[in-house]
């Protein structure tokens, strides 16, 4: 009750987060005018999927969203209409729609709770101080011994709901927080080596905003979404859990950063870094996933705050911190629920060179399938552009398969995880249940397996001939029948054209 007795005296006064709102002692926050703040976020943001199809690439130095801000400036009318049609249901404007007094208040509660580039942190506010944000309203028609007496009474009565946070969902944080790895030091070495290699493409924030970020095609990783592409990470939801915050989908593993960061993404203006040593990368790791955390909660506010419903009509005071820490620690939660989950990925199980065109055939085969459907999107191998949107309002292109560039990683493993869980935040499905149903074949018992042998056949023009090559065909149909495997029915008649 320690904390209590400290806050309850301000909260007639100030109807802000107690210790939080103003800075704690010992700790300097520079006013948000200083060139040594994060910027609060002021872009448009996307909060679903958008509706329908981007119906060209955006031009150069035009991404969608700066197309849908400024209509008239844009030679992507066409884009920026579309986009704009989708402002409120999809697309939320935080620089005309917040309001000041809301954002005032979030940029303080954010400064508290993550610090400066120079001083970055992720704080777990203490449970007491949550406990006054869930229940404390001051009524400023009441004097400050009525509004001391009520708040003692609900703090009491309290019981968070099922979609609130409980103090179960604060442990979780507090040990996600350790599990990460995001200490006071290891956030402020990472932070000068990411403003030595990072920032001028993925910006100050983190919002893929760097100066050399405008003129590329795909757009340096936004963070703030917290959410990634190239994950091994596959949290199953827990069906007797209501879904924390936005969820753990699209979360990465402190493994998937760290080989964003070494390898690159190929084919993206994304560098590989070969030469940040093992202690840098880590730290660097660290504040990206600083970053992801910060930008993840500032936008779960926002959102929510900018979205009223009738049981939180507004979300001035008190109401707001208690909707910022709730969002801190259902991020957090969500973090390390993704760090526990790794994607299975069974040993490959082919020996020689003709056990790995076999599965490519019947990966062949699972890739036109229905159950995988590959080519609804990739059609024709993915040669033709079909294009779509992703959580950003980028735009994307299913991969063009027969060029064997990934971005994910070019080894069996990398693919293998990429079918497993699909590209959250590009619409690509993940593959995972797939496993489960439908015919297994004897020698080769995992399908996905199949699929990235046929991938990795596909890139490779001496393997794409042989697939193609009908004698191949016939000696696999002999060994088929030898070894009573059900898959020789699916050859017949086939003929193999990638
Ligand atoms: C030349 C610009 C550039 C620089 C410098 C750069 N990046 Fe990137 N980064 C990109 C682009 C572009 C993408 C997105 C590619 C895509 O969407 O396919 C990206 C994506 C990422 C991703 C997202 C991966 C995923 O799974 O979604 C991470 C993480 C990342 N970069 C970290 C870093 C870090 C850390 C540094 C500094 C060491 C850095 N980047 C430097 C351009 C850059
Ligand atoms: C719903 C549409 C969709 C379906 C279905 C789909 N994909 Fe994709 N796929 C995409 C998109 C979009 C991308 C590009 C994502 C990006 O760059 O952000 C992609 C990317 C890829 C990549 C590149 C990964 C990397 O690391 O760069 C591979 C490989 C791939 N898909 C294979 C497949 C296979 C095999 C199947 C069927 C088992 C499949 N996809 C089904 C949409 C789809």
């Amino acid at each position: 009750m320690r904390t209590h007795a400290r806050c309850l005296p301000l909260l007639a006064l100030v109807a802000l987060g107690c210790g939080r709102a103003t800075p704690s002692p010992g700790v300097t926050i520079t006013p948000s005018t200083s060139a040594g703040t994060y910027a609060p976020r002021s872009d448009l943001m996307v909060i679903k999927l958008l509706d329908g199809a981007p119906r060209t690439w955006p031009s150069k130095g035009f991404p969608p969203l700066k197309s849908a801000r400024n209509p008239t400036a844009t030679p992507d009318r066409d884009m920026a209409d579309d986009l704009r049609k989708q402002l409120g249901k999809n697309i939320l404007d935080p620089a005309t729609d917040l309001p000041p007094a809301i954002a005032d208040q979030l940029s303080r509660l954010m400064g508290a709770d993550f610090g400066t580039p120079a001083e970055p942190r992720v704080r777990v506010p203490d449970w007491n101080d949550i406990t006054i944000a869930a229940n404390v309203r001051p009524n400023p028609e009441k004097g400050v011994f009525a509004n001391l007496g009520a708040a003692a009474v609900a703090i009491k009565k309290w019981k968070p709901t099922a979609m609130q946070a409980t103090r179960a969902d604060w442990d979780a944080a507090n040990a996600a927080k350790g599990e990460l790895k995001l200490d006071d030091a290891a956030l402020a070495r990472g932070s000068v080596v990411y403003r030595r290699w990072c920032l001028q493409c993925h910006g100050p924030t983190g919002a893929g905003d760097g100066a050399h970020a405008i003129e590329l095609a795909a757009m340096p990783r936004d963070y703030r979404q917290g959410i990634f592409k190239f994950v091994t990470a596959f949290p199953k939801p827990d069906p007797k859990q209501p879904k924390k915050g936005m969820g753990p989908s699209g979360k990465p593993r402190r493994a998937d950063l760290a080989r964003t960061i070494r390898k690159g993404l190929d084919g993206s203006m994304m560098p590989a870094f070969p030469t940040i040593g093992d202690k840098e990368l880590d730290d660097l790791v660290s504040y990206v996933i600083h970053l992801s955390i910060r930008g993840e909660t500032e936008f779960a506010t926002i959102a929510r705050a900018m979205q009223p419903t009738e049981d939180d009509p507004d979300f001035g005071g008190m109401e707001l911190a208690w909707l910022f820490d709730q969002n801190l620690m259902f991020v957090l939660y969500n973090w390390g629920l993704a760090a526990r989950s790794p994607i299975p990925i069974p040993p490959e199980n082919v020996r020689t060179d003709d056990d790995r065109l076999l599965s490519a055939f019947k990966g062949y085969k699972h890739y036109n399938s229905a159950e995988f459907g590959c080519a609804a999107c990739h059609v024709n191998y993915g040669r033709e552009p079909q294009l779509k949107w992703d959580m950003w309002g980028g735009v994307v292109q299913p991969r063009n398969l027969p060029l064997g560039v990934y971005r994910g990683g070019r080894q069996g493993e990398d693919l293998y995880a990429r079918l497993y869980g699909g590209i959250y935040p590009s619409g690509m499905t993940a593959f995972h249940t797939t496993l489960a149903t439908g015919p297994t074949y004897l020698d080769q018992p995992d399908k996905i397996w199949n699929v990235v042998h046929f991938l990795q056949a596909l890139a490779d023009p001496r393997a794409r001939q042989q697939l193609q090559n009908p004698a191949t065909l016939t000696k696999f149909k002999e060994r088929l029948k030898t070894n009573n495997d059900l898959f020789l029915n699916d050859l017949n008649g086939v003929k193999i054209d990638p």
